[in-house]
C-alpha cells in the first residue's frame, strides 16, 4: 500500500512512523510512505498557504490553491483523499479495515482554523476525526490512522492472527492477559489458563470479553446485541453483578483494571 501525507509540519512524522510495526512494514516494502510539505505547492516568496476568513473571526484558514494543486499532482485513478478534521466521521477499527483494502491513501493535514470549505466539498473523498477534542494540526491524527491501518496490512504483524483477536475486531473489547510468573506478590493467574484445556480457555476468554465489554462499553454491547443473532450474546449483566454472572476468573476479575 502507498500512503502519502500533505502537511505543514513534515518533521513531526520523523520518529513515530520509523519505529515498531510501521517502521518494519516500511522496511519490508509492505508500506510505502511519503510525507509531503504543502508549501512545496506555493508560488510566492513567503510560501503562503493560509489567509484570513471571509466574514471575519479569529485565526487563519488554509487556502484552496496550494491544496488543489498538490492533491491534483499526487493523486492517481485509485487514490482516496482523506482530510483530517474534528468534523469528520469518527475513526474506528471498522474504518481502519476498510482503508487497509485501499491501494493509495492521501491524507491532508489541516492547520490553523481549518480548510476553505471548497477543499472539503470538491477535493476530499472523506474526512476523518480521531475523537471529540481539538488538536493543533492534523499530523497526529494522520499518524494515528496510519498506524492503525498499517498493522492490518497482510504481513505487517508477526502473526496476522494477532489482528483478528483484538479489541473491536469482533465488536468487543479483548479479554485480559497474563504471563509468567504464575504467581506474583501473592496474585495468581486464573487457573483455567494453566490447565492446558484449549476449549475451556477459549470459552473463558470469550466470557471475559463479554463481561469487560458489558462493564466498560455498554454502547458496544448494545450494538452487538442488534448485530448478532440473539443467542450468541448473553444478557448484559449489571456492572455490580458482572463477575458473578459471567465467568469470574481471578480475585481481580470484576475490577476495572
Ligand atoms: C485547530 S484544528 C481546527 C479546528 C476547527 N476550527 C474546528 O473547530 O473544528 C486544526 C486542524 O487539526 C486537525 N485536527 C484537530 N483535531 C482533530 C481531530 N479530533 N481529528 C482529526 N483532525 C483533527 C485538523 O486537520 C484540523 O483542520
Amino acid at each position: 500500500m502507498k500512503i502519502e501525507v500533505l502537511t505543514l509540519f513534515p518533521a513531526m512524522f520523523a520518529g513515530p512512523l520509523d519505529e515498531s510495526i510501521v517502521g518494519r512494514a516500511r522496511t519490508a516494502g509492505i508500506l510505502e510512505l511519503r510525507i509531503r510539505d504543502l508549501r512545496d505547492w506555493t508560488h510566492d516568496r513567503h510560501r503562503t498557504v493560509d489567509d484570513r476568513p471571509f466574514g471575519g473571526g479569529p485565526g487563519m484558514v488554509l487556502k484552496p490553491e496550494p491544496l488543489f494543486e498538490a492533491v491534483e499532482s499526487l493523486r492517481g485513478p485509485r487514490t482516496k483523499v482523506i482530510l483530517t478534521g474534528p468534523a469528520g466521521r469518527v475513526f474506528t477499527q471498522q474504518i481502519a479495515r476498510e482503508l487497509a483494502g485501499e491501494e493509495h491513501l492521501l491524507f491532508v493535514c489541516g492547520s490553523y482554523e481549518g480548510y476553505d470549505e471548497r477543499i472539503r466539498e470538491h477535493l476530499a473523498d472523506d474526512e476523518l476525526s480521531i475523537g471529540d477534542y481539538v488538536l493543533t494540526n492534523g499530523a497526529l491524527p494522520a499518524m494515528v490512522i496510519i498506524d492503525a491501518v498499517t498493522r492490518l496490512l497482510p504481513g505487517a504483524l508477526g502473526d496476522d492472527l494477532s489482528a483478528t483477536d483484538e479489541s473491536f475486531t469482533q465488536g468487543m473489547l479483548e479479554y485480559p492477559h497474563w504471563t509468567r510468573p504464575a504467581e506474583f506478590r501473592g496474585w495468581s493467574v486464573p487457573e483455567v489458563l494453566l490447565s492446558g484445556n484449549h476449549a475451556a480457555i477459549e470459552r473463558w476468554r470469550r466470557e471475559q470479553s463479554w463481561r469487560r465489554t458489558a462493564e466498560r462499553r455498554p454502547d458496544l454491547w448494545e450494538r452487538l446485541r442488534w448485530q448478532q443473532p440473539v443467542r450468541t450474546v448473553p444478557n448484559r449483566p449489571s456492572a455490580a453483578k458482572a463477575g458473578a454472572d459471567i465467568g469470574a476468573g481471578s480475585a481481580d476479575a470484576g475490577k476495572n483494571i
